[in-house]
């Protein structure tokens, strides 16, 4: 009955820590493509192919259903992914209409036509791919009217976190913040676009000021989940054990992991 989560690295962790939390009684298998990481400034063809060759890992770890946990990958690839690759018995979910819904105030899984939300000046956080390929824009106009969206491409940010430099990643919250406000002086909501970014949290709502709702996605990823597999308890698969796969150095990620999950972790090669 297991999982799969997919990320280019390890900001998936941030989700796959909500999850288990959420959803104690489920194995997830998770594959950090570590060896390519970022995506964020790839070409969405490479993300494609790149994303494809995670999700099938997965898929032989017997994970019919997988999360990308990247939200550079759910822009650049996931809609081509779901129209042209994934077979019907199988299921790949990503993490922005979660955190769509959660913003525009709508049931999980809530279909209806767009509508006027409660709020009306958005500025997202993300990285360069995903801010260019409009993806968050695009699932937002499917639910809702008259929201007006400021998108920051966070470039750097990625490359920080990744190698551990915690001063660097939030000098560049300040900045990219700054630079965000330069256009928008007053979002009133605030979405932190890539799994990465969570450890970042209290940086950005320092930088962007009181009254300023920020939205993270793992633990809105997790509720989302844990209402599908209630719907849909058909789509654990046959996997009966968790794992760490990466595409990366097993040592070098699972002391790298430690940050994310805030618990010593150990990674096998994918
Ligand atoms: N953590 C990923 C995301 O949510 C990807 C970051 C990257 O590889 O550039 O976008």
């Amino acid at each position: 009955m297991a999982v799969g989560v997919f990320d280019s690295g390890l900001g998936g962790l941030t989700v796959l820590g909500a999850l288990l939390q959420r959803l104690p009684e489920v194995p997830f298998v998770y594959l950090g493509d570590n060896a390519h990481t970022p995506y964020g400034t790839r070409e969405p063809d490479d993300i494609f192919h790149l994303t494809c060759a995670g999700v099938e890992r997965l898929w032989a770890e017997g994970c019919d259903l997988v999360i990308l946990a990247c939200n550079t990958a759910s822009a650049a690839a996931l809609r081509r992914m779901q129209e042209s690759w994934v077979p019907p018995h199988k299921r790949v979910l990503g993490v922005f209409v979660p955190l769509i819904e959660a913003l525009t105030e709508r049931q999980w899984g809530d279909n209806s036509p767009p509508r006027e939300v409660a709020v009306k000046h958005v500025a997202l956080f993300a990285t360069p791919t995903t801010v260019s390929s409009r993806a968050f824009q695009r699932e937002l106009a499917f639910r809702a009217i008259g929201v007006d969206v400021e998108a920051q491409p966070c470039g750097g940010l990625v490359d920080a976190i990744e190698d551990g430099d915690m001063i660097l990643a939030e000098a560049l919250v300040h900045s990219h913040v700054e630079a965000l406000k330069r256009r928008m002086p007053r979002p009133e909501a605030a979405v932190l676009g890539c799994t990465h970014y969570p450890l970042m949290e209290a940086a950005f709502a320092e930088a962007l000021g009181p009254g300023v709702r920020v939205f993270s996605q793992p633990g809105i990823v997790a509720e989302s989940l844990a209402n599908y597999l209630a719907r849909r308890p058909e789509m654990l698969g046959p996997g009966a054990e968790g794992a760490f796969l990466t595409t990366g150095d097993p040592r070098r990620v699972g002391q790298r992991a430690t940050q994310f999950l805030r618990r010593g972790v150990s990674f096998a090669a994918a």
